[in-house]
């Protein structure tokens, strides 16, 4: 079973405007309801594809119920550790003009440390039924990073393998110092973890082989519209984005940690974890909601996804 761990929990609200403004009111043409959270983002898509997982973290208040009913949903199994305050709920607004996309994110979610022992405790108890953790995104107050060092140490020293994702440079630092099997930050996280700018495929290139050497870990790159960077230590692909109408890319990049996760869970090729990540991301894309896809779209979009092996 693959185990998702969500700290920070949250729902998007995503709301659609012909074209934003401010000082004014607009009518929104769309409203939808998704999932939040980059762990908790890939056990909704691994629902809708049919793959199995278990998802945990902190969840609280009627945000906090409203997202177990939408995991449930989607056939994904739930335990959660119920703390203050409320699941937070961020706002998406998005430009129908094509100006793009913004989130409002809010801090909603309070937890303290016995919330996180019993979050450690049930976690523990997880990984004997866990056969890929994906672990990801925030932490909810001032909860130390170090947590993340402790969550994914657990996991590794039983050879249980880790997919990683945070969004800036010191909570990526913490799980890296527990060498997890992947990462997957999008230029800005990379940039934050490396202090270097990111502006090609070769710097992207560069700061997969650091991350490599220094912590056996690999690294998919996202790039948004110009696609993926795959850095696997003996060999690495570029891998074009496919070819989709843009409705909403919130949870795009965690569709590929759902895609990654199914591939080492199965023990298939990383290859195929790859092309249906890719696949997966692409169809998330495709529709209005935060990390929500149709399984007909992954699976006519997965024999277009393009694996290009790639070297200095
Ligand atoms: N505008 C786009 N057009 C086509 N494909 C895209 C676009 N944006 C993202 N993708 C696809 O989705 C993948 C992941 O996207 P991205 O790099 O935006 O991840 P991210 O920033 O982690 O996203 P999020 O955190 O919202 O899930 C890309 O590698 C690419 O294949
Ligand atoms: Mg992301």
């Amino acid at each position: 079973m693959i185990v998702t761990v969500t700290p920070n929990t949250a729902i998007d609200y995503t709301l659609f405007v012909p074209s934003f403004e401010l000082n004014k009111t607009l009518r929104t043409t769309q409203a939808v309801w998704g999932m939040a959270g980059k762990a908790a983002d890939a056990s909704w898509t691994l629902g809708e594809l049919g793959i199995p997982s278990l998802a945990t973290g902190f969840a609280a208040g009627y945000p906090g119920k409203r997202m177990i009913e939408m995991f449930h949903a989607k056939g994904v199994q739930t335990d959660f550790v119920w703390v203050d305050g409320e699941t937070r709920i961020n706002v998406l607004v998005v430009s129908e003009d094509g100006r793009g996309q913004s989130t409002l994110a809010v801090e909603t979610l309070q937890a303290n440390e016995t919330h996180v022992d019993q979050l450690r405790a049930k976690y523990m108890g997880m990984l004997d039924q866990a056969s890929t953790v994906i672990l990801g995104g925030s932490l909810p107050g001032d909860l130390d990073p170090a947590l993340y060092t402790e969550l994914i140490g657990a996991a590794r020293r039983r050879d249980i393998p880790v997919v990683f994702d945070a969004y800036f440079g010191p909570f990526l630092r913490a799980g890296l110092a527990s060498h997890p099997t992947f990462i997957k930050p999008n230029r800005v996280e990379l940039e934050s973890l490396t202090g270097k700018p990111v502006s090609s495929l070769e710097d992207a290139y560069r700061a997969g082989m650091d991350v490599y050497r220094q912590y056996g870990t690999m690294v998919v790159a996202t790039l948004g519209e110009e696609g993926a960077l795959a850095v696997l230590g003996d060999r690495a692909y570029r891998i074009p984005p496919l070819k989709v109408k843009v409705v909403s890319t919130a949870g795009a990049g965690d569709a590929v940690l759902a895609g990654l996760a199914y591939a080492l869970s199965e023990k298939k090729p990383l290859e195929d974890g790859l092309r249906l990540g890719t696949a997966a991301a692409a169809a998330v894309i495709m529709t209005p909601a935060t990390a929500d896809c149709r399984r007909e779209d992954v699976e006519a979009l997965l024999p277009k996804v393009e694996l290009i092996p790639y070297s200095l």
